[in-house]
């Protein structure tokens, strides 16, 4: 499939953000281990929960979908069912890594692959932790899908993440749910905390102290109702459209803002963002607001460190509004995005150059000059739901007509994405 973009001078209007894809995924494998039934609103509606979804009753968890409402029957700590053939985590990262935590700690053996973009994507970052608690994990030539998890006796461990990434925090401490005593992660950098807050919320003992999180293994886990903020990574797309367009302005509401997330926001008003952050409230543990956001002036910046693991999943979109910024953009250690659902620095590198824009792709980074006129371009997405949007972003403000090109990637996260764009674009 492929979407036309055309320019638009005019962003504006209202739009009911989505539920975040992280916290879905989290819901739904956290209910299917707690005693009970879970009522979940507002989950995403994108592939990849579906692949959580279809993996879990793959499993033997009964989960019923009505419009916004699901009801998940927990099957306890050890109520999974043996898997009646390889559980299939589609495109999702978040499913293969988390699930396998869970999978971990079951008595039977199971096997867990992906579509082609997982089979290139790391195991061995949850693989080694995994076996240190004791579980046997084979996989393809040492570290690829398909893997084999034989779980059982697992023990609880204290494990150095060497690098920082919310998946495989997750996919510990949900192995440690398993595990006797504390077993604990320590973190090198802030990552997101939805597996905490979602675990403490359904009874586990997880304590954060520092960089270090650790949870209390043999807990029950109990069923609570869940309501999913919006998604602030499907948010980022509808800023940066709004900051750029010369006119209008969007609201966008039930944006989640957790802490670990909303690290976007200030990076945005350091560029200049003209927003407001309105109507921010809690419910049950997660946070959420509405967001003003409207035509801005922008200015480059230095994007490095310990900030990076928090906008990892928005770099796409902040290249677009670098190259409409005044100034140099530099961005670093950002290596973590070649292995995303594409090579994401590259996707980002061949598309920016198709457009016209001034870009250095490093090794763990790129460097933009702004501001530059985009060209209307044929953008290729590399299957990656991201470079889709991003792309789509920048296709508003280019010279023509832009084509992207294998469009129906954004089903991943974002099924609505276009015909949102699209209502929000008053074509000029
Ligand atoms: C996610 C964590 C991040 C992020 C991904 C979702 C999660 O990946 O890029 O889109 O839900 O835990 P890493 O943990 O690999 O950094």
């Amino acid at each position: 499939m492929q979407e036309l973009i055309t320019p638009a001078q005019r962003i504006e209007g209202e739009v009911v953000i989505p539920g975040d894809k992280s916290i879905s995924h989290r819901a739904l494998m956290i209910s299917a281990i707690a005693e009970g039934e879970t009522h979940i609103e507002n989950l995403c509606e994108g592939a990849d929960v579906k692949s959580t979804i279809a993996c879990l009753r793959n499993l033997g968890v009964q989960i019923i979908r009505e419009g916004e409402h699901t009801v998940v029957d927990g099957a306890g700590l050890s109520g999974l069912q043996v898997p009646d053939h390889t559980l299939d985590v589609g495109n999702s990262g978040t499913t293969i890594r988390l699930l396998s935590g869970i999978l971990a700690g079951q008595t039977f053996v199971s096997r867990i692959t992906g579509d082609e973009s997982i089979h290139r994507r790391p195991m061995s970052r949850i693989i080694m932790p995994l076996r240190k608690m004791g579980a046997e994990v084979t996989a393809a030539k040492g570290e690829f899908v398909p893997l084999t998890i034989e779980g059982g006796s697992l023990h609880s461990v204290s494990y150095a993440l060497p690098l920082p990434s919310a998946q495989v925090k997750s996919c510990i401490l949900l192995a440690g749910l398993y595990a006797p005593g504390n077993t604990e992660v320590i973190e090198p950098a802030v990552t997101r905390d939805h597996t905490e807050l979602m675990l403490s919320k359904f009874g586990a003992n997880v304590q954060r102290n520092g960089l270090t999180v650790s949870v209390e293994g043999d807990a029950r886990l109990t069923a609570r109702d869940v309501f999913v903020p919006g998604d602030i990574s499907s948010a980022a797309f509808f800023i940066g459209a709004a900051m750029l367009a010369k006119d209008g302005g969007v609201l966008l509401k039930n944006v989640g803002i957790n802490p670990t997330r909303r690290t976007l926001l200030s990076v945005l008003g350091e560029i200049g963002a003209e927003l407001d952050i309105i109507n921010v409230r809690t419910v049950e543990n997660e946070m959420m607001a509405d967001l003003f956001i409207k035509n801005s002036k922008l200015q480059g910046m230095t994007l490095g460190g310990d900030i990076v693991p928090q906008i990892i999943d928005e770099i796409p979109i902040l290249s677009i509004l670098a190259t409409q910024a005044d100034g140099v953009t530099e961005i670093s250690g950002a290596g973590e995005l070649r292995h995303k659902e594409s090579d994401r620095l590259r996707s980002l590198k061949f598309n920016l150059d198709r457009m016209g824009a001034k870009v250095v792709e490093t090794e763990d980074g790129l460097i933009i000059e702004g501001p530059t006129p985009l060209r209307a371009a044929d953008i290729e997405c590399f299957g990656d739901h991201r470079i889709a949007m991003a792309f789509a972003v920048a296709g508003l403000i280019a010279d023509g007509e832009t084509r992207i090109k294998g469009s129906e990637c954004t089903d991943i996260s974002h099924p609505d994405f276009f015909s949102t764009l699209r209502r929000l674009a008053t074509v000029s």
